[in-house]
């Protein structure tokens, strides 16, 4: 086997990549996000692969969350706060309601690039290429707009470096200590699922408290300061991919400088194709979209090529197929996951099986079936006696109005209010601490049915 390079993914067919018609420039920019630092670090991503590891074996949980597309225009660092908030709350409402540790993983610092339906977009008789997210051309429909543009990678890299240096400070800088669990409540949520929430940070201040006043100090209280928290995108433009692509020194392995996490889409995972092959030489984690069409012998191929050695944490699967569709395909692939006897982590992505077009023309997501996808996905576990072991939304700190339903219930009519993103509508700050409340519980039954089953 001749061995992996960075680049070999060139000679493989693609998909979903833009045609770039300035070769020079695209040249230039490739070789100035290669002289620039890596985005992550290879010691970080072996850390959160073992903590993967522990969310296959039922011993942590996966939450993996933010936009669907991240946008240039934007981007500000209240809006980040804001989603770094709520992904505090809802891993203190699964830490505190299921008792288990949650690995933390933003959607954020590289989430520029998306896979479209069509490669043309039609308005009034008008054919223009399609938005292929910031990082490659523009929203707006106009011809200038949707060229793509190599040196948009050097503000998506920017961008990126930016959002993770404040990612880091909020971590570890006194930010997400566990003594602010009160603060991180979001100034709108004067609904039913907040009071849920601030009942529950009394219980956890109170229990503060207690430790503080029997004796806890030291190293044990130091972990409560401070969080990990690891970023992840799909890994689609492989010319920036590759640019940000360095050697680790430390294991002689290859690392997608990136982001710590990466993943391959339901549109581009095809086996011999472009997308496949880059992941497979990296070393970090590696998340794979299934569908229904993920076809067992597809999955066979595609579990040999990214996780040849069948380590723990290395790879995940991430099923969305859509809520009424789990039942049919789930076991199917548990099955073909368990007769090769390989080590994967099961997350559910409940978002994009269940995109709609609502009866006012927007792209929206019903809460029932997100809802109802979770719920699914956690029967079959149960029944298949195998562990869901983490999930992956489309969410937002703002208080948008971009998938129907919810406590507070958004309606069709209401999608227009603040219908705010770039691509695939995401669930606001109610709707992903409401789904956080149903995650918890969902963890807490399977855990008394596991332990009454121990126990007699
Ligand atoms: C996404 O995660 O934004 C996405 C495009 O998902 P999928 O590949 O599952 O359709
Ligand atoms: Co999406």
């Amino acid at each position: 086997m001749t061995e992996w390079q960075k680049s070999n993914w060139r000679q493989l067919p693609r998909v979903q990549m833009p045609d770039y018609t300035d070769q020079d420039a695209l040249n230039a920019v490739e070789a100035q996000l290669a002289k620039y630092p890596p985005l992550v670090f290879a010691g970080e991503a072996r850390r959160l692969k073992a903590s993967l590891g522990q969310a296959a074996r039922g011993e942590a949980f996966l939450l993996q969350g933010g936009d669907c597309a991240e946008s240039f225009e934007q981007f500000s660092a209240n809006g980040i706060r804001d989603t770094f908030k709520v992904m505090l709350q809802m891993a203190m409402v699964l830490t505190f309601g299921a008792k288990v540790p949650v690995v933390k993983v933003g959607r954020m610092a590289g989430q520029f690039a998306k896979p479209r339906s069509a490669p043309t977009e039609v308005v009034d008789g008008v054919e223009l290429p399609s938005y292929r997210g910031d990082i490659i051309n523009d929203l707006p429909f106009t011809p200038e707009a949707r060229i793509p543009d190599p040196a948009k990678m050097l503000q998506a890299y920017t961008q990126a470096a930016a959002t993770l240096n404040l990612l880091r400070a909020f971590s570890s800088g006194g930010y997400a200590d566990v003594h602010q669990v009160h603060s991180w409540t979001l100034g709108f949520t004067d609904r039913e699922e907040a009071e849920k929430y601030r009942e529950m940070a009394s219980r956890i201040s109170d229990t503060l408290d207690f430790m503080r006043a029997a004796g806890v100090s030291g190293d044990q209280a130091h972990t409560l300061q401070s969080v990990d928290f690891y970023t992840s995108h799909e890994s689609l433009l492989l010319e920036y991919e590759e640019a940000l692509c360095r050697l680790d020194s430390t294991s002689g392995k290859w690392l997608a400088g990136s982001g710590h996490m990466i993943w391959i889409g339901d549109r581009t995972r095809q086996p011999d194709g472009a997308h496949v092959e880059f992941a497979s030489g990296v070393q970090n984690p590696i998340g794979l979209k299934c569908g229904p069409t993920t076809t067992a012998e597809d999955l066979k191929v595609l579990m040999a090529k990214l996780n040849p050695q069948n380590e723990e944490g290395r790879l995940t699967l991430i099923a969305r197929f859509g809520a009424g569709k789990v039942g049919e395909h789930l076991p199917r692939l548990i099955k073909t996951v368990q007769e090769e006897g390989a080590k994967v982590l099961w997350v559910c992505d409940p978002m994009h099986g269940n995109t709609i077009k609502s009866s006012s023309g927007y792209k929206t997501r019903p809460f029932e079936q997100v809802l109802r996808e979770v719920q699914e996905f956690f029967g079959i576990h149960k029944a298949e006696g195998t562990i869901p072991g983490g999930v992956h939304f489309e969410m937002t700190g703002q208080d948008v109005t971009e998938c129907t339903g919810g406590v507070h219930a958004v309606t069709d009519e209401n999608l227009s209010d603040r219908y705010h993103t770039a691509c695939d509508p995401r669930l606001n700050a109610s709707q992903s601490l409401e789904l956080a409340f149903l995650v918890a519980e969902e963890l807490t039954t399977m855990r008394d049915a596991a332990s009454q089953a121990a126990n007699g």
